[in-house]
């Protein structure tokens, strides 16, 4: 029989390889596999009470907030605030960031920024969910509450970032700069168990994930780049769960677009608690991301906490093809 590794050791036994490692990082973590079993715990029985549907209210966003949305956010917030390991959260559900008040949370090293359920369109239909989470090392005095500052640091300056997926298993998927590695929820024991060691990204895929609806609604680069999938028969998949379409595309390969439309003309996606961290994820499983106006996203300047920008992101290869359009058709579109 093979041995099973819970998240709880894992991350333990990668403390170790931290010489100088407080054990804050590792208590983070494990309250983040705490609080997204509580959640799944919820999603799975979603639709046997009264949670599912739109709440009432719309996110700083200006999206509309669904019930399990609020619930998600308010367990995540709850369980990193009791943790002590965290000085406070931004999160996509709040307008402004929240800092935490209680002692030991007060002179944490770390700031955590998620996305507490993301896809949310998509619950009430069954599909597949996530959440999205990075850590970053404060940068403000210790002895005092964290600062705007804390949380508009580049993506590369994250020390770990995840995803849980709620679908047909639940997995949940982080990096610390070492590699990423997958783990996948055993309910009969209630524990995250290893399941996917070292993820690579395959360099290139067979599929592409954009929402092509709005295709006229694309520069011309980007509807010379889907033409051209079109004409080397790749497929189309878009879920419409930013984390369903990129953990396809961790072990399928492929990219992921969502390029700049009319209505956005930045993009939709927040930078902060969506394209960062999943960013770190795929650089460190060997692949890329950038925005479509071909800057890295971990180095994009964060002015404002629900910034929103560009992205293609995935296999190497298809990301480099990505820029190659832009760079030609976008020089033609000049001329
Ligand atoms: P939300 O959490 O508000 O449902 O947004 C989901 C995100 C992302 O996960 C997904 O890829 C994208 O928005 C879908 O947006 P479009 O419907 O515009 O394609």
């Amino acid at each position: 029989m093979n041995s099973i590794i819970t998240l709880d050791e894992f991350i333990i036994k990668r403390q170790k390889d931290f010489p100088y490692a407080s054990g804050e990082l590792t208590g983070l973590l494990r309250d983040i596999g705490i609080a997204a079993k509580i959640v799944n715990r919820e999603v799975n029985k979603a639709g046997l009470v009264n949670i599912l549907g739109i709440a009432d209210q719309q996110n700083a966003s200006g999206d509309t907030v669904q019930k399990l949305d609020i619930y998600a956010n308010e367990k995540f917030i709850s369980c990193l605030k009791n943790s002590g390991e965290c000085a406070g959260i931004s999160s996509e559900e709040n307008e402004d960031f929240v800092s935490f008040p209680n002692v030991e949370s007060k002179s944490s090293k770390y700031i955590v920024v998620f996305d507490p359920l993301d896809g949310s369109s998509n619950i009430d239909v069954n599909v597949s969910v996530g959440t999205i989470f990075g850590i970053y090392r404060r940068i403000s005095d210790p002895n005092g509450p964290c600062t705007l500052e804390d949380f508009l640091q580049k993506g590369t300056e994250q020390v770990a970032a995840g995803y849980v997926l709620y679908g047909t298993s639940t997995l949940l998927v982080y990096t610390t700069g070492r590699g990423v590695n997958g783990f996948t929820l055993d309910p009969s024991i209630g524990e995250f168990c290893l399941s996917h060691r070292d993820i690579q990204i395959p360099k290139r895929g067979n599929y592409y994930a954009v929402n092509q609806g709005y295709y006229l609604k694309f520069d011309v680069e980007i509807r010379r780049l889907i033409d051209h999938y079109s004409d080397k028969n790749l497929g189309l998949r878009y879920i419409g769960s930013m984390v369903a379409d990129i953990h396809r595309i961790l072990f399928q390969g492929g990219i992921f677009l969502y390029p700049n439309t009319r209505k956005y003309p930045y993009g939709k996606l927040r930078l902060s608690y969506e394209l960062n961290p999943l960013s770190f994820i795929v650089e460190q499983a060997g692949g890329k991301a950038m925005t479509c106006q071909l800057e890295r996203i971990m180095e994009v300047e964060l002015k404002e906490l629900h910034q929103r920008n560009t992205i293609a992101i995935g296999s190497p290869d298809m990301v480099d093809e990505m820029k190659q359009f832009v760079e030609r058709y976008s020089a033609v579109a000049m001329m």
